[in-house]
């Protein structure tokens, strides 16, 4: 039996991202790179099982109510993946010049759109069975637990 709430949990998810993703582009910014790197490193742990739980269980529930858009919000997953590379790769490298940390602020505060288009779709949650709420919960604790990282998943399980 899954103890936790999916909506409630999702919206906390969505405040920890927006955190780490707002301390990200202003790291960035300053130049302070070992605290862009540790929010980043975290942002990755978080989002992974977030991601997962998306694309693995609530994504095709609401495929009830949003159709065909599902595959819209999946490409969305294909974007934001391919920005938290870019933004990773950067923040690998030993230092940035005054372009590169902008380029990797930009990369965090593109990702900031798709947590708020991302939280909306709690307002579609809502009106989800009890039963699949559940079902939701199970999913979301599983994910959580497996704990695989947003990189290591899309490179690894995600398939696409
Ligand atoms: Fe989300």
């Amino acid at each position: 039996m899954a103890t936790l709430d999916p909506i409630v949990e999702f919206r906390e998810d969505h405040r920890k991202v927006r955190d780490l993703l707002l301390d990200i582009a202003g790291a960035a910014e300053k130049g302070d790179l070992p605290k862009a790197r540790e929010s980043l490193g975290n942002l990755d742990k978080m989002v992974g099982p977030h991601f997962r739980y998306e694309e693995e269980a609530l994504y095709p529930t609401l495929r009830t109510f949003l159709g065909k858009y599902v595959d819209q919000l999946i490409s969305e997953h294909d974007g934001a993946i391919a920005t938290a590379k870019t933004a990773a790769a950067l923040l690998a490298k030993p230092s940035l010049s005054a372009e590169e940390r902008k380029t990797a602020a930009d990369a965090a505060r593109a990702l900031l759109v798709h947590v708020s288009n991302c939280d909306g779709l709690n307002i579609l949650a809502e009106r989800l069975s009890g039963q699949e709420l559940d079902r939701l919960a199970q999913h979301y604790e599983g994910s959580r637990k497996a704990g695989v990282p947003l990189i290591k998943w899309a490179d690894t399980i995600r398939g696409r």
